[in-house]
Formats: C-alpha cells, structure tokens, sequence
C-alpha cells in the first residue's frame, strides 16, 4: 500500500510566525527520502495553511506526486490547471471546519461534479473524489469520469476500539468492493493513526493512504528531545 503524506500542519506552523519556518519544501523532501510516495496539501479557499507559492514549489521539486486537495471552485480549477499536479482530490470546503468534515456529495450533483472534472483528466491529472463510504457516493462517483475515490476513514477511525468500529469497518470494506466492481481506483484517508491503520491493510483494494495529523504530532515527540538537547548544548 502507497502512503501520501499531508504536510498541511507544517505549513500551519510556519504560518504562526509570518517567516519560512519550518520550510515546507524541505518537509515534503524529509517525508520522500523516508519513503512517502506522494505528498499531499490542501489549498484552502482562505490559505490558512497551504499557500499559492507552495503549490508550484512542490509540484516544480518533488520527485514522486504531488497530490492537490481542493474544493469544486472555478478559482481552484484554475490553479490546478496551471500547476498540472500529478494528482487532484476534489473534497468539500466549509470556512469555518477545523478540517475537512465530511466526504463530498456526489450523488445531489452528478453533472456538475463530471463537469468539473473534465477539464481536469482532459489535462493528464488522475482525479480523486473524497466520498464517505456510502453504496449512493460511489455508485455516483462511477459516472463523474474521476478515476480514483478516496474514502474517507474519519468515521472508522473515531469508531475505533468502540463497540462500532465493525459496522464502519464494515462500511469501508463494502464501498471499495463496490468502487472496484464500477472500475473506480480506491484510496482512504482522514482520521488515521498508527493505532487504527493496520486494519486498512485487509481492504485489498486500497491502493494509497493519505495521513497527516498523526504523522506529523508523532515527529514532533520524536524530534522534541533533539531540539531540547541542541539548543542545550548550544548555550551550556
Ligand atoms: N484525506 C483528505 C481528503 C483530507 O482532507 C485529509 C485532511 O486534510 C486527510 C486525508 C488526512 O487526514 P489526517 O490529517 O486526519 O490524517
């Protein structure tokens, strides 16, 4: 199974301070050299973290994919289109959410979604739309024309270790059987941790996993006692 890093907190971080630090470029390097096979930011409407800039560095520096998250605006099918990433996964955007809620809602809005994505294959861009698990999602997303679904494992992964973890296991194993027999590629995301992501390796048809959040607070716990002691060393 593939892994695509989301490096979206480290730009979070760098933005707290106004300055480069810590320098995104050099996080999407750090995350291929340890083996990511793609690496994932989300363009927010408000740039809260992921900006611009970042988007052409990352796709003109990266040696594996980079993989744009972005919401179904005419102002993001333009960037994309400008940028050519190897990857594209179309999510749904509300300004006020910490993160991304909840999948996208293919199956209100079929046409304008395959629309949407025209454009965007038409190009060479492999399309991903991010759908909960759910039989009417990706029966809608098999028309759209987007090669890839990412299922969203939020639900999973907050079931976890409760006595509904099962039923939204369940859920996940049945909508990618579904998505293959339409001819749809499947990867899952949201919600992931090294506690709750073995269980994904039993969907054999899941061909990447897109984590942020519990990578990058695990780096910080396994970095934070370096930068304790070298700065120590370096006033001592
Ligand atoms: N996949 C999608 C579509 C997302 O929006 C996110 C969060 O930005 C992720 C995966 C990664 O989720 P997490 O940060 O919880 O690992």
């Amino acid at each position: 199974m593939l892994l695509g890093v989301n490096i979206d907190h480290i730009a979070t971080l760098r933005n707290a301070r106004g300055g480069l630090e810590p320098n995104l470029i050099q996080a999407a390097l750090v995350c291929e050299k340890a083996g990511a096979d793609g690496i994932t930011v989300h363009l927010r409407e408000d740039r809260r973290h992921t900006r611009d800039n970042d988007v052409y560095e990352l796709k003109k520096i990266l040696k594996t994919r980079l993989n744009l998250e972005m919401a179904l605006t005419d102002e993001m099918q333009k960037i994309a289109l400008d940028v050519l990433p190897q990857n594209v996964c179309l999510v749904p955007e509300k300004r006020e959410e910490v993160t991304t809620e909840g999948g996208l809602d293919v199956a209100s809005r079929v046409e304008f979604v395959a629309d949407f994505v025209k454009p965007l294959v038409e190009a060479g861009i492999v399309v991903s739309l991010f759908i909960d698990p759910d039989k009417n999602q990706v029966q809608a997303a098999a028309k759209t024309g987007a090669q890839f679904i990412e299922l969203h494992t939020g639900r999973y992964s907050e079931a976890f270790g409760r006595e509904n973890e099962e039923l939204e296991f369940d859920n996940l194993k049945e909508a990618a059987q579904l998505a293959q027999r339409l001819g749809l590629k499947v990867n899952a995301g949201h919600g992931l941790t090294y506690e709750n992501v073995h269980r994904m390796k039993s969907i054999p048809q899941l061909i990447e996993l897109n984590i942020g959040h519990n990578i990058i607070a695990h780096a910080v716990f396994d970095g934070l006692e370096k930068a304790v002691k070298d700065m120590k060393d370096l006033i001592s």
